[in-house]
């Protein structure tokens, strides 16, 4: 998958800008607060629907105007799509070839991006809702049925807290609806389980090889998924007897609290280091940032081999916090054969080799120039 052209209209600090991008390294240069990550920020929009940044959708509109435009056009398997997302202030539409889309669930597979910024430093040490984050985005772009069965999980277990919350008030009102509500939610969450395992695994058969690669660091690395229901097996049956009776077990305890307080929207996972040593407590800066770095590289082949291309690869201030040996070794892993675009403020030492092959932008104060 490659993008193959990129346009703004009054997004964030740009009044416009349409540039055509290369098919395997792209660079863009530029000071702090230039407007580079404002431009990864766009492609990522342009493929998951929404920011990684927090905030209101408006708030991508450049100040004192009312509309952003972002419009792309994406190479895939030979076949080429116009997309389009506008964005008003209180509303968003989104286009494929000109045409409305009206379920954002099945634009998602239009352009796949795997995106690292420097936030995700907090993907080891932060909160879980991040690491779980991670995996939806994940999920969502490799499985068309994990991002519905994920949104049915939500809606279900919104009814369920919602309903725990009655019968802890109202004494008579009826627990058999809590179970028909127990059961739904133990259907959804049982394909979730299962995905989230199935993922987790076959990053770990990549995690600790990329990482070597771009570390030179002999070390093991894996994801330890940790549910917070104990579990022996991810196969159905087993996940769909231990979950019927984690919700009988603790009924009480769920009652008084008037919500779940089992299933996957408790999930979290781990980066262990050498078998026991776990990254949240022990890991250094940069061994965070390569970590993470691994983790999001792991996730290529698993695109690729799902939807039968390699997504787009961004990558924010991706040299800040690395030395030298590891700005070379990561670039030449990631100048293979996929689509990356790269922000920085600075290109020292990277070797010549490495540039010769990429096309480099200068941004400059909300401009954008291929140089
Ligand atoms: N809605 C908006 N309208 C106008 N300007 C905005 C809007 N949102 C953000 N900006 C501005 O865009 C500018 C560029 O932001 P961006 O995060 O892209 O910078 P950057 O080049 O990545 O900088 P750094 O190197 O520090 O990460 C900032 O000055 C920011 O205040
Ligand atoms: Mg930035």
């Amino acid at each position: 998958m490659i993008i193959r052209s990129l346009k703004v209209t009054n997004f964030r600090n740009y009044d416009n800008f349409n540039i055509t991008l290369g098919s395997k390294m792209n660079i863009f240069i530029g000071n702090n607060a230039s407007g580079k990550t404002n431009i990864l920020e766009s492609i990522a929009i342009l493929g998951l629907t929404k920011s990684f940044r927090n905030g209101l959708d408006a708030d991508v509109i450049k100040f004192g105007r009312k509309k952003a435009v972002i419009e792309g056009r994406v190479l895939n398997n030979k076949q080429i799509k116009d997309l389009k997302i506008e964005f008003l202030e209180k509303d968003k539409n989104i286009f494929v070839n000109n045409k409305k889309v009206k379920k954002y669930a099945s634009y998602i597979s239009n352009l796949n991006i795997i995106i690292f910024t420097p936030n995700d430093l907090d993907i080891i040490k932060g909160s879980p809702s991040i690491r779980r984050n991670l995996l939806n985005m994940a999920l969502s772009q490799i499985s068309y049925s994990y991002l519905v069965t994920y949104n049915e999980y939500n809606k279900i277990l919104k009814t369920r807290n919602e309903y725990l919350k009655i019968l802890f008030t109202n004494g008579i009102a009826d627990k058999a609806y809590l179970d028909v509500l127990t059961d739904k939610l133990v259907e959804k969450a049982v394909l979730i389980y299962w995905e989230r395992f199935k993922y987790l695994s076959l990053i770990n058969s990549y995690i600790s090889d990329i990482y070597n690669n771009i570390t030179e660091d002999k070390r093991l690395l894996k994801i330890e998924y940790s549910p917070n229901i104990s579990i022996s097996s991810y196969e159905e049956e087993e996940l769909r007897k231990v979950l019927i009776n984690t919700y009988k077990k603790n009924y009480r305890r769920e009652l008084s609290a008037g919500m779940t307080l089992f299933g996957p929207h408790r999930d979290d996972f781990s980066f262990i280091m050498d078998n026991n040593i776990d990254m949240k407590i022990y890991a250094s800066e940069g061994q965070q940032k390569c970590a993470v770095l691994a983790y999001k590289l792991a996730s290529i082949p698993i695109f690729k081999e799902n939807n039968g291309t390699n997504p787009v690869l961004l990558l924010d201030d991706i040299f800040s916090e690395l030395d030298l040996t590891k700005r070379n070794k990561l670039l030449k892993y990631v100048s293979r054969d996929i689509q990356s675009i790269i922000t920085t403020t600075d290109l020292k030492n990277i070797s010549k080799k490495t540039l010769d092959s990429a096309v480099i932008f200068k941004v400059n104060e909300g401009k954008v120039e291929r140089s």
